[in-house]
């Protein structure tokens, strides 16, 4: 498949384009001057909206969950068109775009490690090693190993129930006692296949530790091997059994020294996981008076939420752009240019059912984008895919930021029978 794009630079493939960090990645492409090509499945990409399609000089059809295959066709295509980098936006790709990237002879990350990038448990193991404070955790097969697990005692309560692949809260519980143990790890373990290209998952659970405290996030960018913090991101999540991510805050609030030390472990997290020459966007909680930041989780791939817009709007930092500088070996630009505040909340549902009505109102400052349209069905809000819509708002301070979103969210409405 061929289109029309104009005469350019370098060319860099995306495994999967689809997905929230696409678009600041075309955007970051225009903005270097670079051709973009797609690797996809013929069917996944003949649902692309128009401007995703277009946004590729052409595209690598092929069979992602085939990793022999899709590795065969890439190489080639990489090699006929003299590819000069391989990026990922789907995190459960980011061990082929290594794996890629060390058979073409380009920059990338260790493939070695790659997979402790997508999988938890084996991140796990990568930060044990590696010696980086994260929860306390164990592996089960089923919730007969997670009451075992738990008659231990050696995790105490509240536990955590989690997918060792998945993402998005998808899967994740928080439990206060071993009555929930058993749906708890049914939940985790609901997942055998990635949507929406049918990758097989590896449907163990872990029970983890519950680490309590104030929640952020920092992408690193890595440039052969060489860590660049960027910032710290502060994160809202609801309480309770199910944790969604409710909204993302820049700047977090948070003062050195304990910034720096996020931003620290954000980048031991990533060199962790064998990140080398690409981004990470790393979670991690601070428990309240610590000054020892949990790593909650790390990927190998640029954030999703809209946090490169968030980040970009606070900071003028892009990190899209930082992050194919890195994957076409360049020094990555991460200087920031502003200091403003942007937030992105998020709207919930109270349960689930079908969306009968949204209003979102407009207010300067803001912006605001539905996921969900009238008609369609709105999951139990157990995870990230019952969210409605979502506003961002950008100040001159954090304060003003999130105060206007929260006027936008008060003043929404959302009707769901
Ligand atoms: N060990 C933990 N202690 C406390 N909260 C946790 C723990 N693990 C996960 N969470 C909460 O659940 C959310 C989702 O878990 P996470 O491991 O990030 O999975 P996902 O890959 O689905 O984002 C986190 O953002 C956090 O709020
Ligand atoms: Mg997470």
């Amino acid at each position: 498949m061929t289109f029309g794009a104009g005469p350019r630079g370098p060319g860099v493939l995306v495994i999967e384009p689809m997905g929230n960090a696409g678009r600041f990645l075309v955007e970051a492409a225009d903005q270097l001057g670079l051709r973009l090509y797609a690797a996809t499945h013929k069917d996944i990409y003949d649902g692309y909206p128009g401007w995703l399609r277009s946004a590729f000089a052409e595209v690598c059809a092929t069979d992602l969950t085939d990793t022999q295959r899709a590795l065969r066709d890439m190489e080639v295509f990489c090699r006929h068109r003299a590819v000069a980098g391989v990026a990922a936006c789907f995190e459960l790709f980011t061990p082929l775009a290594a794996l890629l990237a060390e058979r073409v002879g380009l920059p990338g990350n260790d493939p070695l490690l790659a997979w402790a990038a997508r999988n938890k448990i084996l991140m796990g193991e990568a930060f044990a090693a590696a010696r980086i404070t994260a929860p306390r955790w164990a592996v089960v097969h089923d919730a007969a190993e997670a009451h075992q697990v738990a008659r231990s005692h050696e995790l105490g309560w509240p536990l955590v129930v989690k997918p060792a692949e998945q993402g998005g809260s998808w899967g994740v519980s928080v439990v206060d006692g071993p009555d929930q143990l058993t749906c708890a790890v049914g939940a985790a373990q609901q997942y055998t296949h990635a949507f929406p290209h049918g990758l097989k998952l590896d449907t163990r659970a872990l029970v983890q530790e519950y680490i309590p405290g104030e929640e952020y996030s920092c992408e690193t960018v890595v440039a052969a091997g060489v860590a660049y913090p960027l910032p710290i991101v502060r994160k809202d999540t609801t309480e309770g059994r199910y944790r969604i991510e409710t909204g993302h805050t820049c700047p977090s609030g948070l003062a050195s020294p304990l910034a720096r030390t996020v931003q620290h472990t954000a980048a031991r997290a990533a060199l962790a996981v064998g990140v080398r020459n690409g981004i990470a966007h790393t979670e991690v909680k601070i428990p309240p008076g610590a000054e020892t930041p949990y790593v909650i989780e790390t990927g190998a791939r640029l954030p999703g939420d809209n946090l490169c817009e968030i980040v970009e709007a606070a900071t003028g930092v892009r990190e899209a752009v930082a992050y194919l500088q890195a994957v076409l070996g360049r020094v990555p630009d991460t200087v920031a240019s502003r200091t403003d505040a942007a937030t992105i909340r998020f709207l919930l549902p109270e349960r689930g059912g079908v969306l009968r009505r949204v209003d979102i109102p407009e207010t300067p400052g803001t912006h605001s984008e539905l996921h969900l349209r009238p008609g369609e069905t709105v999951p139990e809000p157990a995870d990230s895919a019952c969210r409605i819509g979502h506003v961002v708002a950008r100040a001159a301070t954090v304060d003003h930021a999130r105060e206007l979103a929260d006027q936008v969210a008060a003043h929404s409405r959302v009707e769901v029978s």
